[in-house]
């Protein structure tokens, strides 16, 4: 058995359960990448250490989760304007000699709906997955951006950020956008399963309601949607997604994402 020889893995705290190193540990072999992908929880405090370390081992790239996705642009040498206009990484790799910073959320959550337009959008939370969303809604030239949050102060501040408009969480349900995205850990197993951040009266006339929760993949909110006729996107793909675009970033290579779909579904339904 040969040695991989490309080092990456995920930095985060705590790291509990992730699903990246499967994936990306079958993307290397699917793809004949000779690479190994690792779990290194980092506290913290231990942060410049883990990218000192990471400047001095044979480390070619990785994942950034919580708590450190705003914390680590500091460490980078660059970042994109994508992840400067979110604040946030969520992937680093090398280039030119120089640690890159990317946030491929972005890329992963506008991937499902990139062949549909939409005229106007709702979304639901502010904190910081909204604003990977706000930003690909952007990216989508979305008209009409709605952001409610049950903290009214951070959907105002996020509005004015990026020019979208803050609308009271208790008047979430009357206005009728064509888009409604669950950016809020409700409904989410092992949080708040059966739990819905929208009242299902809310679903009018026909629509896009996307989750980027993906556990469980029906959630309340998207069962909720189905039954009052409107279509519904599920958060695996926006997970696949953003792991294809950080390995391709790291090896130029396109991960199987069907494949990498199927894989997901499978590790989930065996939790
Ligand atoms: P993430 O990085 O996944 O966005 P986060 O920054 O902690 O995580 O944000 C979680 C979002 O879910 C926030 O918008 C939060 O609302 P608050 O800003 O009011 O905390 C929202 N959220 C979490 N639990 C909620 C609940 N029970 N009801 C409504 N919103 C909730």
């Amino acid at each position: 058995m040969s040695t991989p020889e490309k080092l990456y893995g995920i930095t985060g705290w705590p790291l509990g359960h992730s699903l990246s190193p499967m994936l990306h540990n079958w993307a290397f072999k699917q793809t004949g990448f000779s690479g190994v992908y690792m779990m290194w929880p980092t506290p913290p405090d231990n942060l410049a250490a883990f990218f000192s370390a990471v400047r001095t081992l044979p480390v070619h790239g990785g994942n950034i989760t919580i708590p450190h996705k705003v914390e680590a642009i500091k460490f980078m040498d660059k970042v994109s304007d994508r992840a400067a206009l979110i604040g946030a990484v969520n992937t680093f790799y090398w280039s030119g000699g120089k640690l890159c910073g990317e946030n491929t959320d972005v890329t992963g959550f506008i991937k499902p709906i990139l062949h549909r337009k939409f005229k106007s959008a709702l979304v639901l939370g502010a904190g910081g997955a909204s604003r990977a969303v706000v930003a690909g809604l952007k990216e989508l030239d979305t008209a009409e951006i709605f952001i409610t949050n049950r903290t009214p102060l951070k959907a105002a501040a996020l509005a004015q950020e990026f020019g979208a408009t803050a609308l009271p969480w208790n008047e979430r349900t009357k206005i009728q956008p064509e888009l409604i995205i669950n950016c809020t850990s409700l409904g989410m197993a092992g949080h708040s399963a059966g739990e819905t951040p929208f009242p299902k009266d809310g679903f009018k006339d026909k629509g896009l309601a996307y989750d980027i929760v993906y556990t469980p993949s029906r959630t309340r909110f998207l069962q909720e949607a189905a039954d009052a006729g409107w279509d519904v996107q599920g958060g695996l793909d926006m997970f696949a997604g953003q792991a294809a675009e950080a390995f391709r970033l790291w090896t130029g290579k396109e991960m199987p994402e069907s494949g990498a779909v199927r894989l997901i579904q499978d590790a989930l339904a065996k939790n």
